[in-house]
C-alpha cells in the first residue's frame, strides 16, 4: 500500500471516469475506507458513495461505521461533525475549502458574545456551524430533526437559535415557541426567486411545490411541503402527484430521478435566473479530488480534543433525543 506524502504532488488523473473510478474503488478497499456522500454532491460522486443523506443520517453513519477511513463527500462541518463523533477514524474531505456560508458567518468570538448577552438561554445550534460553536452550545439539530427537538424543550426556557434565521422562523411557527435568532442564512436558498417560482407554478399547475427550510418564508409560505433533503426525496416518493417544483440545492434531484423515473422534477432558477442554486461549496468536491485524497490521505480533519469533547455532549444529546 503506497502512501503518498502531504506535499507531494499526485499526478494529474484527468483520464476517463471510469479509469478514475477504477482507482476510487482499488484505493477504497485497500484503505478500509467508507465514501459518505450529501444529496448536494454531483451525481458521478452519489454513484459510487457507499452511503447517501441529509446531515443526521450522514452523522449517525459516521459513528457508527466500522471502518477505518471516512471520506466524507459534503462540506466542512459535515466531515468535523464525523471526526468529533469517530475520533479514532481518519476523516478525509475532497476539498479542504468546501465551507458553509452559515457556519463561515458565525465565528466562534461572536457567538461567544450573542450567549453572554443572553446567559439564561438554552442554545441551540443548528449542524451547520463549526466545532467551536457546538462545543459552546446545549443542543445540535439539523433541518430533519430541529422542530420535534425544540419542542422537548422544558417550555420555561429561553431558546437561542443559531446561525440559520430562516430555519430557525419556520421551526417558531412549527413548535410555537419564540426564539432569538442568530441573524444568518444561507446562500443558496436565499438566492430563490419567487418570481420564477410563480412562473413555473402556473406553467405547471399540477406540480406540488417542495422546500428545504432554509428557504426565505415567502417561499416556504407557498411551498406544499417543507422538509430536509432526505424528507423532500421521501415525501415525493409517497405522493400521489407526478411532478415537483424542487426549491433547494439541485444535486437531490439525481436521487429523485434514480427513483421516480416517470416523475418530473424541475429544479428553480436563483434570482435574474442565475445558476446559483448549486452550492458553489459542495460542488467543489468531485471525482479527481476524492481519488487524490484518498491517495495522500489528505486532506484529513483535525479537531483540538477540549473542543471536541465539548462538542461531543449537544451532538450526543441530539442523536439521544431524535432516535
Ligand atoms: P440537510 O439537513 O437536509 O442535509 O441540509 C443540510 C444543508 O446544508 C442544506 O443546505
Ligand atoms: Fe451551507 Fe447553503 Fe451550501 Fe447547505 S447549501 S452547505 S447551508 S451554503
Amino acid at each position: 500500500m503506497t502512501v503518498v506524502s502531504a506535499n507531494e504532488k499526485v499526478s494529474p488523473v484527468r483520464n476517463n471516469k471510469d479509469e478514475l473510478i477504477q482507482s476510487i474503488n482499488k484505493l477504497r478497499q485497500e484503505r478500509n475506507a467508507i465514501i459518505l456522500a450529501h444529496y448536494y454532491q454531483e451525481s458521478d460522486i452519489q454513484d459510487i458513495a457507499d452511503f447517501i443523506g441529509d446531515s443526521l443520517e450522514l452523522s449517525r453513519k459516521a459513528s457508527n461505521t466500522n471502518a477505518d477511513v471516512i471520506v466524507f463527500c459534503g462540506v466542512h462541518f459535515m466531515a468535523e461533525t464525523a471526526k468529533i463523533l469517530s475520533p479514532q477514524k481518519t476523516v478525509l474531505i475532497p476539498d479542504i475549502d468546501a465551507g458553509c456560508t452559515l457556519a463561515d458567518d458565525c465565528p466562534e468570538d461572536k457567538f461567544k458574545n450573542f450567549r453572554e448577552k443572553h446567559p439564561d438561554h438554552f442554545v441551540i445550534s443548528y449542524i451547520n456551524c463549526s466545532a467551536a460553536v457546538k462545543a459552546q452550545s446545549d443542543l445540535i439539530c439539523t433541518s430533519s430533526n430541529a422542530v420535534d427537538l425544540v419542542k422537548q424543550v422544558p417550555k420555561n426556557r429561553k431558546i437561542l437559535f443559531a446561525p440559520d434565521q430562516n430555519l430557525g422562523r419556520w421551526v417558531e411557527r412549527q413548535s410555537k415557541r419564540d426564539m432569538t435568532l442568530w441573524p444568518g442564512s444561507c446562500i443558496v436558498h436565499e438566492t430563490f426567486s419567487e418570481e420564477a417560482l410563480l412562473k413555473l407554478k402556473i406553467s405547471n399547475p399540477n406540480a406540488e411545490i417542495i422546500a428545504h427550510p432554509e428557504c426565505q418564508s415567502n417561499l416556504l409560505d407557498l411551498s406544499d411541503f417543507i422538509g430536509s433533503t432526505s424528507k423532500l426525496l421521501l415525501y415525493t416518493k409517497t405522493s400521489k402527484s407526478s411532478s415537483f417544483i424542487v426549491l433547494t440545492e439541485p444535486g437531490i434531484i439525481h436521487q429523485m430521478r434514480l427513483s421516480m423515473p416517470l416523475k418530473h422534477f424541475i429544479e428553480v432558477p436563483g434570482l435574474d435566473g442565475c445558476s446559483c442554486n448549486a452550492c458553489p461549496y459542495m460542488r467543489l468536491n468531485n471525482l479527481e479530488n476524492l481519488l487524490g485524497c484518498l491517495k495522500r490521505m489528505s486532506p484529513a480533519i483535525e479537531i483540538d480534543e477540549a473542543i471536541r469533547l465539548k462538542a461531543l455532549n449537544p451532538i450526543n444529546r441530539m442523536l439521544e433525543m431524535s432516535k
